[in-house]
């Protein structure tokens, strides 16, 4: 049994566009009736999910990950059902109507909500606390004003100190702990979140931060995950404390104002980095938005799958005396792997973006931007100018062996077969070399090198649960082919895995069918069977999709209705995971509809009483009954499978019978009668 649904899932679903949602999260573009965008779920390296606002769903194809805008909020911010419901419900602006438990069908979602809150939500409310502290102590006549009058000697607007939401930690040990003691906060989260901690010797908590400003690290949605604390006083060493890493807040993955640069980013297809909190507040000051900082570190991997939901280019942009090489190392392995284009920008020798903007304004900082060097160029650069003996033909022919050396090192072997070319072609207009000898070059030196073993997808199994089972993390088991909308499977033998995909592919229609259209659940067979009769959910080669048969009859064999977006809620409030990212796989192997002149008035407002599309138009209706009858033939050929073995050990005892063609298919007849295929489900009066 599902949970008690008052309606609000419904209605927050119809105030949900899924493709805008997705878009808050992950680039989109149309294609066709549906949207594509790279993956969140998995490191995506081509646009692998599809977003449809007709089914408003979504569903990578790589690595499976589907489901409707409440699967989309709970798996990319790891929210529960009930989470996902209010943050839709706030975001769509749908009252949600009180509720509470009821015996048996309770929401299931809410035990695990008020019971025992995850660890990152505790650290989110305590971390939201914690800000409107320092936000309040920020706005505070006495308290605030030191930090308020270095704000404005620095010329940090109101506007930018709202956006980012900077804050005042105050003078003393215990301003935060003696808050959250007398506004009742929860202490223990407060201290899980690292804002306070507790004292070494005797009882009691001390604030972690004190007489600093606060930058609160937001994250993509603005909620803050952690702080850092500038000094305000020389002596106050170091110049930034920043939170530990907690559940919530991790430092390599972090990317500093990016809840404020997102939308540009996405605009402009641009990523800007820069170094520092300040850095960052001074860039969108004065306009140049697409511009985040990574918190300290070199950019990782992390950042590198962040920032391809948003764009494809990124422009680092360094001081000019602390260009360091881990950055650009780091920035032409990227580079090579082809995850990203990256340049690299150098600030005038001591000035940094601050400086730069406040002297020559914005049109200074693009003319930085514009001056960016590719990363190849720039390592190369770099390379040359460390070896400082180009002069010579054997300085040069020195330093192009290293930077060849260090292309290798850095990943060239992992580098796609399109990049790869281009940059042989790079390689040799920057050594001056021919195209031919660099790549001669760097094989030999990759062969050397060897450090990664590529791995080949083909020699995958076809797993027993076909459904799902891939993670988000892992490597899709079968490569995608777009003409056809489906995962291959390699399989070992070619024959049966056609055989078997097909079966597969029979299934997910079927399902699909009658999540679409309830209706088809009156189909008879010309034997006079009812589709009830006739499919059992252990007939399904697919015991998922079994699973998911079963939840569609028993609520069309009592006359529940159901819906796609019905039945993926009750999937997302249960946890069912894996049957809904089935589910909306299934609903994607059957084709559209062809939107008919009326066919507004047919299917959108229209429908039966409850809501429900009744028989599909002509295109489906034929590919789902194709789908039923290749599942009842395939069923058909096991059951005689079955009895052809069954009979056959029955010869082996000496019964001649077995191989009169006649008396096998009698005796199948019979076997069929007397043994109904396991597991049917009871029917049901109506
Ligand atoms: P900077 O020293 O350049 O600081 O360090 P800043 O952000 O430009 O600040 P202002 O302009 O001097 O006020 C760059 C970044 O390195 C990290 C911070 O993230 C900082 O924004 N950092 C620096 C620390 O974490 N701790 C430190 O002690 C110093
Ligand atoms: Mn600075």
């Amino acid at each position: 049994m599902a949970f008690q649904d008052n309606g609000d899932r419904d209605k927050v679903l119809a105030q949900t566009d899924i493709v805008r949602l997705v878009m808050d999260f992950v680039s989109l573009k149309p294609q066709g009736r549906e949207f594509v965008g790279l993956c969140p779920f998995h490191n995506d390296k081509s646009p692998s999910m599809r977003v449809s606002p007709e089914k408003q769903i979504y569903k990578c194809f790589a690595c499976g990950a589907g489901g409707t805008a409440f699967d989309f909020v709970m798996n990319h911010e790891s929210m529960t059902f009930i989470e996902a419901l209010k943050y839709l419900a706030e975001r769509g602006g749908v009252e949600l109507t009180p509720w509470k438990p009821s015996g048996g069908g309770d929401w299931k979602g809410a035990a695990r909500d008020s019971g025992t809150p995850s660890e990152r939500k505790r650290v989110a409310g305590a971390n939201a606390q914690a800000n409107s502290f320092f936000r309040m102590l920020l706005g505070h006549e006495t308290h605030g004003a030191e930090a308020r009058a270095y704000l404005e000697r620095r010329g940090v607007s109101a506007e930018m100190i709202e956006t980012f939401e900077l804050g005042y930690a105050p003078e003393g040990w215990d301003g935060l702990a003696k808050t959250i003691a007398s506004k009742g906060w929860p202490l223990d989260d407060h201290v899980l979140a690292q804002v306070v901690k507790p004292r070494k010797q005797g009882d009691g908590h001390f604030d972690f931060l004190r007489h600093r400003l606060v930058f609160p690290i937001l994250d993509g949605m603005g909620r803050p995950i952690a702080f850092g604390g500038r000094q305000l006083r020389e002596e106050d060493d170091p110049k930034y404390l920043n939170s530990p890493e907690t559940a919530l807040f991790n430092k390599s993955a972090t990317l500093y104002g990016l809840h404020a640069a997102k939308r540009p980013i996405m605009a402009s297809r641009t990523a800007v980095i820069v170094e520092g909190y300040t850095d960052v507040i001074a860039c969108h000051q004065a306009g140049a938005t697409n511009v985040v900082a990574a918190l300290g570190t070199a950019l990782t991997a992390e950042h590198v799958r962040e920032l391809r939901k948003y764009c494809d280019h990124v422009i680092l942009v360094m001081d000019g005396d602390s260009a360091g090489q881990k950055a650009a190392d780091r920035a032409v392995e990227v580079f090579l792997t082809g995850e990203l284009d990256i340049s690299m920008a150098v600030l005038p020798e001591g000035q940094d973006p601050d400086d730069l903007l406040s002297e020559g304004g914005l049109e200074a900082w693009e003319t930085v931007l514009a001056q960016a060097a590719d990363a190849l160029d720039f390592a190369y650069n770099r390379a040359s100018q460390r070896m400082d003996a180009q002069e010579t033909l054997t300085g040069s022919q020195r330093a192009a062996e290293a930077f060849l050396n260090q292309v290798v090192d850095l990943g060239l072997t992992r580098t796609g077969q399109l990049r790869r070319a281009m940059i042989v072609r790079k390689l040799s207009t920057l050594l001056k070399i021919g195209e031919s000898d660099v790549d001669k070059i760097l094989r030999e030196r990759s062969t050397r090198s060897s450090r990664s073993v590529a791995h080949s997808p083909s020699e995958t199994q076809v797993s027993a649960d076909y459904g799902e089972p891939w993670g988000p993390d892992s490597e899709p088991l079968g490569s995608v082919d777009e003409s056809e909308n489906y995962v291959h499977l390699s399989v070992a033998d070619p024959g049966s895995g056609s055989k078997l995909k097909a079966v597969l592919i029979a299934e997910r229609r079927f399902i699909a069918g009658l999540v679409r259209y309830n209706g088809l659940f009156a189909t008879t067979l010309d034997d006079g069977r009812g589709l009830d009769e006739a499919i059992a959910a252990s007939d399904f080669v697919e015991p998922n999709l079994g699973r998911l048969y079963q939840r569609i009859y028993d609520a069309l064999a009592e006359g529940r209705g159901l819906t796609l977006a019905s039945l993926l809620s009750d999937l997302a409030a249960e946890g069912e995971k894996q049957l809904s990212r089935l589910l909306t796989s299934a609903e994607f192997e059957l084709p559209s509809e062809e939107p008919a002149p009326d066919a507004a008035d047919s299917c959108e407002s229209s429908p039966s009483p409850s809501g429900i599309h009744v028989m599909p138009p002509a295109l489906i209706q034929e590919t789902w009954t194709a789908a039923f009858r290749a599942m009842i033939a395939r069923q058909q050929e096991h059951q005689y499978e079955q009895t052809r073995r069954a009979l056959r050990s029955g010869s082996e005892d000496g019964n001649p019978a077995a191989t009169d063609p006649v008396i096998l298919a009698q005796k199948i007849a019979e076997h069929r009668r007397n043994n109904p295929s396991p597991g049917r489900i009871p029917r049901l009066r109506r």
